[in-house]
C-alpha cells in the first residue's frame, strides 16, 4: 500500500507544518520567523532563515563522517576519463575556486556566468558560487554567442566561468571563441573570465581579462587559501536559469536557497527512493534545469554519490554506455528523458547491449523533459525489468509537479500518465474562462497558488514580466503552459504546450525565438516556425518563409541561409534544419497564422478546414511544400 494520499492529505491540512517538518532534513545557521510568507507581493518560503547551500550539499556530510565517500563521479567516454572526487576532495577543490571567486571581487549577491561543458568544473563553479552567496547562472554549451549575450546583459555578472572547449561525437567545440564574441556583442562586460584550458584545445587568453583555472587554483591552494561557506538568506537567490519563452528574449528562473533544499532534499527519499550513500544518476547537462537539480544539488544535499557523464546515449562509443556507467559506479537509479532511450532502442532494438552489464543492483529508471510515449516506455521495461517512472517538471518548479513518488510506495503505473501531484501542488484543469474542466477533458493545467518550496519566487529583476507571464491569466493559479487532463483517480496527462514552446530532444525551445531569427533574413518577408513529430527527438521545429515580393535568388540558397542563420544565433541545439519556401502562410481572416493546422498536416493527422481562414487554398500549398520535402501523411 502507497502512503501517498496519507501524505498528500497531510500536506493538504497543513502546508506549513509539513513543509516546516520537511526542513528538518537541512541545516540551518539560523532558523525561518515564518515557513511562508508574502514578502513585497511575492510568495517567499522559509523567511527570516539563514542557512547555505554548499554546506549543506558538502561540508555537513564530511561533519557527518562521509569525507571519504566518492561525491561525484566524472564519466568522460569522450575522453576517455573517469575521476572521482570524494566528499574532503570536493569541498578542497570547492572552497579554492570560491577564494578564486572572492580575488575577483564575487561576494554575496554577485552574480557569475557559468558556460562550460560536462565537465566537473562545471559542478565545482557551481558550488563554488552557493558556497559565498554569489548567484550562478548556467549556460548551456549549445547556445550561440548571442544567446549567451542576452544572458550577460540580463545577469550582468562580474565573472564568467568557462572552458576552452567541450567534446561534441565527431568534433570538439571551441567555448572560448563563442565566449570572446559574446561578450563582444553584449553591453555588460564582465570584469573576469576564468578560463579552465583542456588539452583537446587551449584557447587563446585576454590579457587583462582571463584567467587560467588551473593556475588561479594552484595559487589559491598553495597559499591556503580556502573560502568558508558564507550565511545567505533563505530568501535570496541561489541561481538564475534562463528558460525559453514565447519571445527570443529567455526568462530568468530566480531559485532561492532554503525552500530549493529543502523540496530537492525531500524528493531523494520520497520520490526517488534513494538512500544517502547509493550512487545516483541524472542523464542530463548541467545547463539544463534537470543538471541543476538531479546532477547537482539533490543528490549531494543527500549524501549521494552523483554521477557527471560526459558524453550520448549512443556512439560514446556504442549503445551500452549507459549499462556500463550504471555497472562499474553501482548506479542504483537513472534519470534521464525518453529521447535518449529512443536513442538507445534504434540502435539496439533487442537491447543486446544490456545484457553485457551486471546491472543487478539498479533499481528504477526515471523519465521527464518530454513526453514519455508509451512505445518507449514498454521497451524500457521490458528491458530493464525494473520500475519505468514518468515524471512531470519545468524549470520554472526544479522538482516534480506530477510524480510516482516510489519512496511513499510505487502507485500503479499508467503509460502516458506522470501519475498524481506530488505534496505542494494542488492541480486543476481549467478552461479558458478560468473554470473547471470535468475529469478526463483537456484544458489548461494550472497549480493553485501558492507554489511550493523551490518554485521560483519571481523572475531575475522582473517581477512584472513574473506576474504577466505566470499568474495573469488564471488569478489565484500559476499557469503551467502545458495542457492535459486528469482522470477520475487524480493522474495526471500531458499533452502539449499552450504557447509556442517546442520540446527538441528533451530541450526547450521557442519556436518563437526562431521566427524572430528567420524573419530577420532580409529576403524573408513572412515566417511560421512550427514543431513537428520527430522519431528520435520527440519534435524538430520546421520553419516556413515566404520570400520578399522581387527575390530573384534561388529559394534553395535562402533556405540554406535561414538554417544556419539560427545555428549562429540561437546555436546547434536548436536543430534547426528544416526552412521550406512557400508562397504564402494560411491565416484567420483577423491575421493569425494557423500554425496548429500546419502542425497537424505536417504530422500526417486528421485536420478539419479552420472556420475562419482566409483562403483555403494556402493549405494545399503548405500540403505540397511538406511532400515535396518528404513530410506529413
Ligand atoms: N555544446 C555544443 N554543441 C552541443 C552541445 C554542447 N554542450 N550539446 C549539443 N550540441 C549540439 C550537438 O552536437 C548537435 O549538433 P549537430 O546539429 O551539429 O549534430 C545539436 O547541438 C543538437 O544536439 P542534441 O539535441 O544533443 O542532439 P544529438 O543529435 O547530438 O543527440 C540525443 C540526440 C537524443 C542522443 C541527445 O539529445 C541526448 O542524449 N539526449 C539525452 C537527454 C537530455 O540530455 N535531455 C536534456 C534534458 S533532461
Ligand atoms: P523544461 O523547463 O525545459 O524542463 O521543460 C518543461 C516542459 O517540458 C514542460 O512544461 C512540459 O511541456 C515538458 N515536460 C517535462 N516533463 C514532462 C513529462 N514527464 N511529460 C510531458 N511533458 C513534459
Amino acid at each position: 500500500m502507497s502512503r501517498y494520499h496519507e501524505v498528500y492529505e497531510g500536506w493538504q491540512k497543513d502546508p506549513e507544518r509539513f513543509w516546516g517538518e520537511a526542513a528538518r532534513g537541512i541545516d540551518w545557521y539560523k532558523p525561518w520567523d515564518k515557513v511562508f510568507a508574502k514578502v513585497d507581493g511575492l510568495d517567499r518560503w522559509f523567511v527570516g532563515a539563514e542557512c547555505n547551500t554548499c554546506h549543506n550539499c558538502i561540508d555537513r556530510h564530511i561533519d557527518d563522517g562521509r569525507g571519504d565517500q566518492a561525491a561525484l563521479i566524472y564519466d568522460s567516454p569522450v575522453t576517455n576519463q573517469v575521476k572521482t572526487f570524494t566528499y574532503n576532495e570536493l569541498r578542497d577543490e570547492v572552497a579554492a575556486f570560491a577564494a578564486v571567486l572572492q580575488d575577483c571581487g564575487v561576494a554575496k549577491g554577485d552574480r557569475v556566468i557559468c558556460y562550460m561543458p560536462m565537465i566537473p568544473e562545471a559542478a565545482i563553479a557551481m558550488l563554488a558560487c552557493a558556497r559565498i552567496g554569489a548567484i550562478h547562472s548556467v549556460v548551456f554549451g549549445g547556445f550561440a554567442p548571442k544567446e549567451l549575450a542576452t544572458r550577460v546583459n540580463d545577469a550582468t555578472p562580474k565573472v564568467i566561468v568557462s572552458a576552452s572547449c567541450g567534446i561534441e561525437p565527431g568534433r570538439v567545440v571551441a567555448y572560448k571563441p563563442l565566449l570572446d564574441e559574446a561578450i563582444e556583442i553584449s553591453e555588460h562586460k564582465p570584469d573576469r573570465c576564468i578560463v579552465l584550458q583542456r588539452p583537446m584545445e587551449e584557447a587563446a587568453m585576454t590579457d587583462g581579462r582571463d584567467l587560467d583555472w588551473a593556475e588561479q587554483v594552484a595559487t589559491a591552494k598553495s597559499e591556503g587559501r580556502a573560502a568558508e561557506c558564507v550565511p545567505v538568506a533563505a530568501t535570496d537567490p541561489l541561481y538564475i536559469l534562463y528558460t525559453s519563452g514565447t519571445t527570443g528574449i529567455p526568462k530568468g528562473v530566480v531559485r532561492d536557497n532554503g525552500g530549493h533544499m529543502v523540496a530537492l532534499k525531500w524528493t531523494m527519499k520520497n520520490i526517488y527512493d534513494i538512500n544517502p550513500g547509493e550512487a545516483y544518476w541524472a542523464a542530463s547537462d548541467v545547463g539544463w534545469v534537470v543538471g541543476h537539480s538531479y546532477i547537482v544539488y539533490a543528490p549531494l544535499l543527500h549524501g549521494c554519490t552523483t554521477v557527471l557523464f560526459e558524453g550520448k546515449p549512443i556512439g560514446t562509443p556504442d549503445a551500452g554506455t549507459f549499462w556500463r556507467v550504471i555497472a562499474d559506479h553501482k548506479v542504483v537509479s537513472l534519470f534521464t528523458a525518453p529521447t535518449a532511450f529512443r536513442a538507445i532502442r534504434k540502435e539496439d532494438p533487442k537491447g543486446e547491449f544490456i545484457g553485457k552489464y551486471d546491472l543487478s543492483h539498479f533499481r528504477t529508471l526515471f523519465l521527464a523533459g518530454e513526453r514519455a510515449d508509451p512505445d518507449t516506455l514498454q521497451w524500457a521495461e521490458d528491458m530493464l525489468k525494473v520500475p519505468v517512472i514518468d515524471h512531470w517538471w519545468q524549470t520554472e518548479t526544479g522538482w516534480s509537479i506530477a510524480a510516482n513518488p516510489l519512496g511513499l510506495g510505487q502507485l500503479p503505473v499508467v503509460h502516458g500518465s506522470p501519475t498524481v501531484a506530488m505534496p505542494g501542488y494542488d492541480i486543476h484543469v481549467l478552461d479558458d474562462e478560468g473554470g473547471p474542466v470535468a475529469d478526463g477533458e483537456i484544458g489548461a493545467i494550472c497549480v493553485k497558488l501558492p507554489l511550493p518550496p523551490s518554485c521560483l519566487p519571481t523572475l531575475w529583476k522582473n517581477d512584472a514580466r513574473f506576474k504577466e507571464s505566470y499568474l495573469e491569466a488564471f488569478p489565484g493559479y500559476y499557469e503551467t503552459a502545458d495542457a492535459g487532463y486528469k482522470d477520475e483517480n487524480g493522474y495526471v496527462y500531458i499533452m502539449a504546450r499552450t504557447d509556442d514552446i517546442i520540446n527538441v530532444a528533451g530541450h526547450r525551445l521557442s519556436t518563437g525565438g526562431m521566427e524572430e531569427v528567420l524573419a530577420s533574413h532580409p529576403d524573408v518577408a513572412e515566417c511560421a516556425v512550427i514543431g513537428i513529430a520527430d522519431q528520435l527527438k520527440g519534435q524538430i521545429p520546421a520553419g516556413f518563409i515566404v520570400l520578399n515580393s522581387g527575390v530573384d535568388r534561388s529559394s534553395g540558397d535562402i533556405e540554406r541561409e535561414v538554417v544556419q542563420l539560427v545555428r549562429a544565433k540561437i546555436g546547434p541545439v536548436a536543430a534547426f534544419k528544416i526552412a521550406l519556401t512557400v508562397p504564402r502562410l494560411p491565416k484567420t481572416r483577423s491575421g493569425k497564422i494557423l500554425r496548429g493546422t500546419m502542425r497537424k498536416i505536417a504530422d500526417g493527422e486528421d485536420w478539419n478546414m479552420p472556420a475562419t481562414i482566409d483562403d483555403p487554398a494556402i493549405l494545399d500549398e503548405i500540403t505540397e511544400a511538406l511532400t515535396s520535402a518528404g513530410i506529413g501523411s
